[in-house]
């Protein structure tokens, strides 16, 4: 299983031995929440702390965008040395054009469905996507707890991938620990993004280790 630490979760006053600490693990990728506290309720961190990261980061950035209309950002997201930008289907008025926006700058994209949204929503845009990130918390917030139905929703999506002979990755962010993140390799995630679950360990590699092995 590929992990991507959530840095939501770690400490913003020890930004730089964090970062080493992820440098040395096994983390695929890091998870970096952009919150615009319009799309979502909270505000986190914008592009000079994401470029810092990214120059100290030996980890390909994948930065999830909870922001209204992320098609406006592209470059600025892109210079912060993004390999993977993640916009959310229901802060897209026109998901078709900032997906294939986010390609033809050079980055990889992904899209993103609320815990509230279907699948089946994703029909039209599969074949312009390289990954999928289905939210298994409502955005905004670290730490809360993992929504069920979210482990048939991967199910569904291997479906349509198959369907359309897409190579896209499942990814899936919120709430994941060890037992959710076992429902989750079994229905055939990708990638695992936890936050707290790493974070709030007193072993910080051995959690990424953990969810590495499912
Ligand atoms: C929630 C963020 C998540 C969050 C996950 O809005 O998108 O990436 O940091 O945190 P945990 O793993 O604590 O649920
Ligand atoms: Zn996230």
């Amino acid at each position: 299983m590929r992990v991507a630490p959530s840095l939501l979760a770690a400490d913003f006053c020890n930004l730089r031995s964090q970062l080493d600490m992820l440098n040395s693990s096994e983390a695929f990728c890091l998870h970096v929440d952009v919150m615009d506290g319009n799309f979502v309720p909270n505000i986190s961190i914008g592009f000079p702390v994401i470029k810092a990261i990214g120059k100290m980061s030996e980890k390909p950035l994948d930065v999830h965008m909870m922001v209204n209309e992320p098609g406006r950002y592209i470059s600025e997201v892109r210079d912060c040395g993004t390999r993977l930008m993640n916009v959310h289907y229901e802060a897209c008025t026109h998901l078709n054009r900032t997906l294939t926006q986010i390609r033809d700058s050079g980055m990889l994209a992904g899209v993103t469905i609320n815990p509230a949204t279907p699948v089946a929503m994703l029909e039209e845009v599969i074949d312009i996507v390289d990954l999928v990130l289905i939210m298994s918390v409502n955005p905004g917030f670290g730490g809360q707890p993992f929504i069920k139905n979210s482990i048939s929703k991967v199910t569904r999506l291997r479906e349509m991938l198959a369907r359309h002979n897409s190579s896209a990755l499942i990814e899936v962010d919120g709430g994941i620990n060890l037992h959710t993140g076992t429902e989750l390799a079994k229905a055939g995630a990708d990638i695992l993004v936890a936050g707290s679950y790493i974070f709030n360990s007193s072993d910080p590699h051995n959690a990424i280790h953990s969810l590495s092995m499912l």
